[in-house]
């Protein structure tokens, strides 16, 4: 997608310098477009856990490049190798909890490399998985938009013209993928097709991945769009000013629960009282068809207080911390929720639009669950 007219992806091989990759550094956005190196294996982990990159599909493409990366650097004493890889992966897959497709990933690599012993051979797999789970994920979000752009296409028709109004959570966008996104492709989709939209763009405290990402992209692609706070979607839907709420999902379960960045359950809850369309667009990567009862089952990452405890904000070319609570507050910090599959309108994937039942997804996906 575009930042200042140019067209970028979230993460690249650095040209020349494999096993270098490179990555937008989200910390910095709106205010800064950095573009970070991550070159050892510890980068890779460090960059994850401290969401220099984020998104669930963009997590997950970082993870097996820091495979590709850590079998780079891997000792050469074949009877270490072993050990190495495992920890490698451990290191990775623990990074966070909550989004399914990190493991996905990680032990994608993991079984490409598995029946070979010959440590050039090993490296040439992981990287082309990794290449392989990147151009997917692209792939898989282009898909997506179009069956989102159907949804939207069926509500601009019945508003004769008038701006679709659709609400997102968090950053679903491109940044939290490769290309597209998941929440935001059927928007960028519409938007292309010439469709008059406009965007509720849920702030999402503590971090702000919509004041800060979300309203960034959608900004650089001219997508009609307005900021408001965690709380004024109710209020919104309750005054018809909603005609869509659209999310994406970190791991959604095989009888369709839900779960994503924590407040999204608040909106399905709005959304179901006001009658508005709740729909969550995900790619296959994000299903984890080994769990069921989503609420039970989903591990949910628990962060630093501190991140609701101070914010950040540009001031004067500088990015600052800030504190908002009394010096000593104690603060929880629950970074998902799950919303159940009772409360989902539908499921925008990559191979069409389904209930978010076991029926409904296995009649898009007959292999899950198998
Ligand atoms: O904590 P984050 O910023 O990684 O959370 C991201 C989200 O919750 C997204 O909505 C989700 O990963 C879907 S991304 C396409």
């Amino acid at each position: 997608m575009q930042i200042n007219g140019k067209h970028y992806r979230t993460i690249w091989v650095k040209e020349g310098n494999e096993p270098t990759i490179q990555v937008i550094d989200q910390r910095r956005l709106p205010h800064a477009l950095v573009i970070e190196d991550l070159d050892m294996p510890e980068d890779f982990a460090r960059a994850i856990r401290e969401m220099h990159v984020r998104g669930a599909p963009l997590i997950g493409v970082t993870a097996a490049y820091g495979m590709y990366n850590a079998l780079f650097h891997a000792p050469a004493d074949k009877r270490r190798l072993g050990k190495y890889i495992r920890d490698a992966a451990d290191e990775l897959k623990k990074t966070r909890p909550t989004a399914i497709n990190l493991a996905h990933a990680v032990d994608r690599v993991l079984n490409a490399i598995e029946s070979v012993e010959e440590p050039g051979e090993m490296i040439e797999l992981a990287r082309q998985t990794a290449d392989a789970i990147t151009e997917e994920s692209v792939e898989h979000c282009r898909a997506i938009g179009e069956y989102g752009l159907e949804v939207i296409q069926k509500i601009s028709k019945k508003k004769k013209g008038e701006p679709v109004n659709i609400l997102t959570h968090c950053n679903a966008g491109w940044l939290a993928c490769i290309d597209y996104g998941t929440a935001t492709a059927p928007i960028y989709a519409a938007h292309e097709a010439g469709i008059p939209i406009h965007v509720w763009v849920d702030e999402t405290r503590p971090r702000n991945q919509g004041a800060n990402i979300t309203a960034y992209e959608l900004l650089h692609h001219g997508v009609p769009n307005t900021v408001i706070t965690d709380n004024a979607g109710g209020h919104l839907m309750q005054h018809g000013m909603v005609d869509l709420v659209i999310v994406g999902s970190d791991r959604t379960t095989l009888r369709g629960d839900v779960a994503n960045k924590v407040g999204t359950y608040l909106k399905a809850l709005a959304a179901r009282d006001n009658r508005v369309p709740f729909y969550v667009a995900l790619p296959s990567s994000s299903f984890d068809w080994s769990l069921n009862d989503g609420l039970k089952e989903i591990p949910i990452e628990e962060r630093d207080p501190d991140e609701v405890r101070y914010v950040h904000g540009w001031f004067n070319g500088k990015i600052y911390k800030v504190l908002i609570t009394p010096q000593d507050t104690r603060a929880a910090n629950y970074a998902f929720d799950v919303t159940p599959a009772g409360l989902v309108t539908g499921l925008i994937t990559e191979r069409g639009i389904c209930k978010a039942s076991r029926r409904g997804i296995q009649k898009l996906f007959p292999e899950a669950g198998k």
